[in-house]
C-alpha cells in the first residue's frame, strides 16, 4: 500500500491522483483527509506511527512552509514514525540542485541525510522550482507592468530552471508505483537510494517574465532589475511570514548571482513523454493573477 502525505496540496494530490487513476493501491493522507483517507499530522509525532499502520511506501511531501527548526522537526517525526510503522520505503520530495545554496535547501538536505541514515529503503526527488512560482511572481508584478509598462525583480541578468507540477507529479507517481509494484512480486526494489535531479528543461529570467506579462497584458513591459533590499518591504506588504522573507530574498540572490543553474536532469527519463511547456504554464498563472486582480 501506497500512502501520499500533503494530499490537499497542489503536488499531493496530483500525486494521489495520478496513482488512483492508475489502479495502483493509494491512501490519500492529509491533515484534513478525504474519506478513507488517513489523518497525517506531521505536528502530531505520536499519532504518525498509526497513520503509517500497513504502508509499504510512503510518499513524503515536504512540508515545507514554516521555519527550518519546525521543518526539520516534522520530517524528523515522519522518518522516524516510518520506521517505528514498517514502512518499507520512503520516497521524499527535495528541492534540486539548482537550489542547492538557496535557503530553502536546508532542511530539504537534512531530511535526505535522516533518509540516508534510516534502517529503510529510501529514494530522493530533487524537484526543481515550479514553472507556477515564477508565474506568480510575474503576477506580482503585473499592476506596474499594466500601469507603467515596467516589471521589476531583483534578479539581474540571472535565470531560474523551472519544471511544471504536473510533471513532477507523473515522476513521483511512477516512481511510487514501481516501488510498491516490485515489493508486491517481491522483486528488489526498483529507484532504492537514488537520487534523482528532476529539473525542468526551461530557464526563465526577468526579461522573459516581462515578455509574458507583455503578451498577457497586450501592451509592451520593459524589465527593470531592482535592489535585492526592495525584497523585503515587498514580501512584507504581501503579509508574508518572517521566514518566507527570508528565503525569497536568499531565492533572489542566488539567482542574481547566477548559482541557479540545473546540471543534467533526470526528469525525461521518469517521464512518458515531452516534459510540459513551461512558458504557457507561466502564461496561465500570470493570467489567473491577472483575472484576480480585477
Ligand atoms: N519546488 C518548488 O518550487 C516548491 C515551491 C513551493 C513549495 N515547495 C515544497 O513542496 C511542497 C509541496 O508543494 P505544493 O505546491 O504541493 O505545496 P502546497 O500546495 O502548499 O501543499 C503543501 C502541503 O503540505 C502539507 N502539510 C503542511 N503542513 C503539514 C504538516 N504539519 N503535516 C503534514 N502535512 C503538512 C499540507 O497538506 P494537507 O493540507 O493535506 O495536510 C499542505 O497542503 C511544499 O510543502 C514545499 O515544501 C516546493
Amino acid at each position: 500500500m501506497i500512502l501520499v502525505t500533503g494530499v490537499s496540496g497542489a503536488l499531493g494530490s496530483l500525486v494521489h491522483r495520478r496513482l488512483a487513476e492508475d489502479g495502483a493501491p493509494v491512501l490519500a493522507g492529509s491533515r484534513t483527509p478525504p474519506d478513507g483517507g488517513r489523518t497525517v499530522d506531521f505536528d502530531d509525532p505520536a499519532a504518525l506511527a498509526e497513520a503509517f499502520a500497513g504502508v509499504d511506501v510512503l510518499l513524503l511531501v515536504s512540508a515545507g512552509y514554516a521555519d527550518d527548526d519546525v521543518v526539520i522537526a516534522r520530517h524528523g517525526a515522519a522518518i522516524e514514525a516510518a520506521v517505528r510503522a514498517g514502512v518499507r520505503h520512503v520516497v521524499y520530495t527535495s528541492i534540486a540542485g539548482s537550489g542547492e545554496r538557496m535557503t530553502l535547501a536546508v532542511p530539504h538536505r537534512w531530511t535526505e541525510r535522516a533518509l540516508a541514515a534510516a534502517p529503510l529503503g529510501w529514494t530522493v526527488l530533487r524537484n526543481g522550482l515550479y514553472a507556477e512560482f515564477a508565474g506568480t511572481l510575474a503576477g506580482l508584478g503585473a499592476e506596474l507592468a499594466a500601469a507603467e509598462g515596467v516589471f521589476r525583480l531583483p534578479w539581474g541578468p540571472g535565470t531560474l530552471p523551472v519544471v511544471s507540477r504536473e510533471d513532477l507529479a507523473d515522476a513521483a507517481a511512477r516512481v511510487a508505483r514501481e516501488v510498491q509494484g516490485a515489493i508486491d512480486a517481491g522483486r528488489p526494489v526498483p529507484h532504492a537510494g537514488r537520487t534523482y535531479e528532476l529539473e525542468g528543461e526551461a530557464v526563465v529570467g526577468g526579461a522573459d517574465l516581462a515578455g509574458v506579462l507583455a503578451e498577457v497584458l497586450g501592451r509592451p513591459v520593459r524589465y527593470e532589475p531592482s535592489p535585492l533590499r526592495e525584497t523585503w518591504a515587498v514580501w512584507e506588504a504581501l503579509g508574508a511570514d518572517p521566514y518566507q522573507r527570508g528565503h525569497a530574498v536568499s531565492l533572489h540572490s542566488n539567482i542574481a548571482a547566477g548559482f541557479a543553474v540545473a546540471a543534467a536532469s533526470d526528469l525525461p527519463g521518469l517521464l512518458p513523454g515531452r516534459p510540459r511547456a513551461a512558458r504557457a504554464l507561466i502564461a496561465s498563472t500570470v493570467r489567473a493573477a491577472v483575472a484576480a486582480g480585477g
